[in-house]
């Protein structure tokens, strides 16, 4: 059984998915179960990866994370999601890239945000 929105790894190949609708099956890459993978949401590390949401006046930035993560080749933020009443909005990054995000959403005209940010290295984040 899986849940919308769940993020899975392979750990064969390192594909990474995201449920966009739950089933019954069982998700299974390389000819082995996909590894479900949690969202941490307390750094421990010297990297910081939760991320942080600031208001502005176009919307929310979102920045991972305390500190500035890497943005290196072999070591960075690959994705940061906002989802907002259910609705999911995702911004894809690369290596040079800031570690941030911004995002066109009015925080006072939504009830529930929920962020999570994707690390090539350390997996998935959330605040
Ligand atoms: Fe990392």
């Amino acid at each position: 059984m899986t849940e919308k929105g769940a993020v899975y790894r392979c750990k064969v190949c390192d594909n990474v998915i995201e449920v966009l609708q739950d089933g019954e099956g069982e998700l299974v890459c390389c000819q082995v179960p996909m590894i479900l993978l949690e969202a941490r949401k307390e750094d421990t590390g010297q990297e910081k990866h939760v991320p942080i949401v600031e208001k502005t006046e176009g919307g929310l930035l979102v920045k991972v994370g305390e500190v500035a993560h890497p943005m290196e080749e072999n070591h960075c933020i690959d994705w940061i999601e906002v989802k907002a009443d259910g609705n999911i909005y995702r911004q894809t990054l690369q290596p040079g890239d800031q570690p941030q995000a911004q995002f066109a959403l009015d925080p006072d005209e939504v009830s529930q945000i929920s962020v999570r940010s994707f690390c090539s290295i350390h997996g998935l984040w959330r605040s």
